[in-house]
């Protein structure tokens, strides 16, 4: 049988994983704007954002999978055709720029010839130096996340929408 709330796992990974990607996407706008001379402080805060976002990725993947094997709560009897697949378009848009956001991350930080440390561990290259690669991946990093931080305000005006006009319960769900 269909659930008629999300549970507390969903919730807990839900907050949690918006919680980070917040910090993630200010620190990523911020850290580009760090001066390369004196040499340090930026490749310092590189190796911040690389080792959040890979822990990032891996509770993204937890949770797609958790995910995968749990249907969502039904949407509110009361929303609208157009909402329904608005909401749900949306919701799989945002999965979608969860997985690609590590990924492209990983991938370009592997074409370098820079180590990838993960909180001063050194990880595995998947890759090998190779400069359009890489500027590829950060096109794609870079150009994902520009839709990520859309695809979050709508889903933000969304929410606050069905809470306060709607109050069809929807943020409840994911509340409590
Ligand atoms: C959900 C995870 C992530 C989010 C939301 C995120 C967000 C961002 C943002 C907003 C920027 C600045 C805009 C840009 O230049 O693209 C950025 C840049 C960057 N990110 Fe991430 N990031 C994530 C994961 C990762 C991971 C896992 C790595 C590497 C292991 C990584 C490596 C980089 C690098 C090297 C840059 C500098 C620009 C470039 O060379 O592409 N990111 N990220
Ligand atoms: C980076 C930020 C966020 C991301 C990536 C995100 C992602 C998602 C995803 C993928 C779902 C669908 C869950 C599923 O069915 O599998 C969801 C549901 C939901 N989110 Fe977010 N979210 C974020 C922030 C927020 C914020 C700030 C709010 C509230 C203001 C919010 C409120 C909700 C609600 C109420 C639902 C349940 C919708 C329903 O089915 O009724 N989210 N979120």
């Amino acid at each position: 049988m269909q659930p008629q709330t999300y549970t507390r796992t969903a919730i807990v990974l839900h907050w949690l994983i918006a919680a980070c990607v917040f910090c993630q996407i200010t620190l990523g706008l911020w850290m580009i704007g760090v001066p390369k001379s004196p040499p340090g402080a930026r490749a310092w805060w590189f190796n911040v954002h690389k080792s959040i976002g890979i822990t990032l990725g891996a509770l993204i993947l937890v949770r797609v999978l958790w995910r995968l094997a749990h249907r969502a709560p039904p949407l509110p009897l009361t929303m609208a055709k157009w909402e329904r697949v608005a909401a749900n378009s949306n919701h799989a848009l945002l999965y979608v720029c969860m997985a690609v956001m590590p990924l492209t991350g990983y991938l370009g930080s592997s074409f370098t010839q820079y180590p990838i440390l993960y909180f001063g561990m050194r990880l595995p290259h998947w890759g090998w130096d190779a400069p359009a690669l890489k500027e590829l991946c950060s096109q794609v990093h870079l150009t994902t996340v520009v839709i990520f931080i859309a695809l979050i305000a709508l889903h933000i005006a969304a929410a606050l929408k069905h809470w306060l006009i709607d109050r069809d319960g929807s943020l409840e769900r994911m509340w409590s």
